[in-house]
Parts: structure tokens; C-alpha cells; sequence
């Protein structure tokens, strides 16, 4: 399931994001690398326990745990801490799956990578390229979205960042393990959810709606491993 939250971070937010990241030391993104996606992988990154990223890694874990639509279709048991990357001058990235296994640094903590993640950072205008492209069996989905919005994806999809041509790409990234591990069953409790969200603004007072909410969380007791 891919899906577009709208204004993860304010428009301030995002500003203040950037004018940080302007003045931050970069180095090569191969750092993160797998051995395939390092072949492939041609742009700049903030070390991982870099001052910068871990203060604006909380600005957007902070975020994230406001968002209801996050919290809704990711059913999130662990974040990764979220990365910042930025290309410029041709920068890209190949086509590669993300490692479904990643070590948090610095701590015992591993997590298995359901859920990819690209908080876009840069107004669209202000670069030519950058799309961030990704493969389904619907096909392939070009993504560019305004500061502050955040897109998720499977992170078993195929995926690419087309060459920055023009002006600067600016964005954080980071992976999700969900408590609901098959894909499938995360976008039926999603698409519940929603649809309960919807009946309580339509029918608020309807005893139907208890049992609904009632199935939602029995089901999430049957599929979650928290
Ligand atoms: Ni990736």
C-alpha cells in the first residue's frame, strides 16, 4: 500500500528543517548502504548520530506520533530514526529493495523493515528531478510531493530516485516495523478504521458502530505481534 499523508510537518517546520540541513556536514550515502543498493547509490547523507539528524530526527518522530493517518495504516511498533539525504548535481539512485533487517546504531535494537518511508523536505519547484519512483504490480509511481508530506510504501517494492537535475533535494527517510507484518491484513485494518472514522461523523450515535470498533480491535488482537 502506498499512500500520501499531507503536512506531516508545518510549512515552518519544514523551513527550519531545511536552513539546518543547509548548514550540516554531508557525508557519502553509501554509508547505509547495502552491498547491492551501494552500487546504485549516489548521494549525500547526515552521519546517523549526527547532532543535526538527531534533532530533527525528534522534530519528525514528534510529528509522526500526531499523525492519525500515520498511525492508522502503519500500526507502527518501532521507528527507524530518520535519516536525511540530499541530492544535487546529477545526484540519484538506482533501482534496489531496502535491507529488511536493519540495526538501529548504538543500541541492541534491530528492526525489520515493513514500511519505507520519504518525508520530502524541498518545495518541488524549487528542483528539477528527484522523483522517487516506485514499482507495484500496478505499476510503477512517480512521487514528488510539497515540504512537509510524507509518502509510505511497502518496503519489499522495487524502487528509484531519479537524477536531481536543477536546485537541491532535500529529505528525511526511514523505515517502519509495523505491528501487523502481513501487508495485507495492514490494509484491510486501515480501510476498517477508516471507514469507522467515516461512520462516526455520518451516524455518531449508531450501536453498530461499537460493534465495528469491537471487530477492528479483535482482529488487531488476532494479527498484532507488539
Ligand atoms: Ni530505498
Amino acid at each position: 500500500m502506498m499512500l500520501h499523508i499531507p503536512q506531516v510537518l508545518t510549512a515552518e517546520q519544514a523551513g527550519r528543517c531545511r536552513q539546518i540541513l543547509t548548514q550540516a556536514d554531508w557525508e557519502d550515502g553509501r554509508s547505509t548502504a547495502g552491498h547491492q543498493s551501494a552500487q546504485v547509490k549516489k548521494n549525500l547523507q547526515l552521519p546517523e548520530n549526527s547532532p543535526a539528524a538527531r534533532e530533527l530526527g525528534d522534530v519528525v518522530l514528534a510529528a509522526l506520533e500526531r499523525s492519525p493517518l500515520f498511525i492508522s495504516s502503519v500500526l507502527p511498533q518501532r521507528v527507524f530514526p530518520p535519516l536525511f539525504n540530499r541530492y544535487e548535481g546529477g545526484m540519484t539512485f538506482g533501482s534496489h529493495v531496502d535491507n529488511a533487517i536493519r540495526p538501529i546504531t548504538g543500541t541492541p535494537l534491530r528492526i525489520r523493515t515493513d514500511v519505507s518511508a520519504t518525508l520530502f523536505l524541498s518545495e518541488p519547484e524549487s528542483y528539477d528531478g528527484g522523483e522517487l519512483v516506485v514499482e507495484d504490480t500496478y505499476g510503477s509511481h512517480s512521487v514528488k510531493l510539497p515540504a512537509g508530506d510524507l509518502i509510505i510504501y511497502p518496503a519489499s517494492s522495487l524502487h528509484h530516485v531519479t537524477p536531481v537535475t536543477r536546485g537541491v533535494r532535500l529529505a528525511s527517510f526511514f523505515w517502519v516495523q509495523s505491528m501487523i507484518r502481513d501487508v495485507s491484513h495492514r490494509a484491510l485494518l486501515f480501510d476498517l478504521d477508516t471507514a469507522i472514522m467515516q461512520l462516526n461523523q455520518e451516524v455518531p450515535k449508531s450501536p453498530s458502530l461499537v460493534m465495528l470498533t469491537g471487530v477492528y480491535h479483535n482482529l488487531l488482537r488476532q494479527w498484532a505481534e507488539p
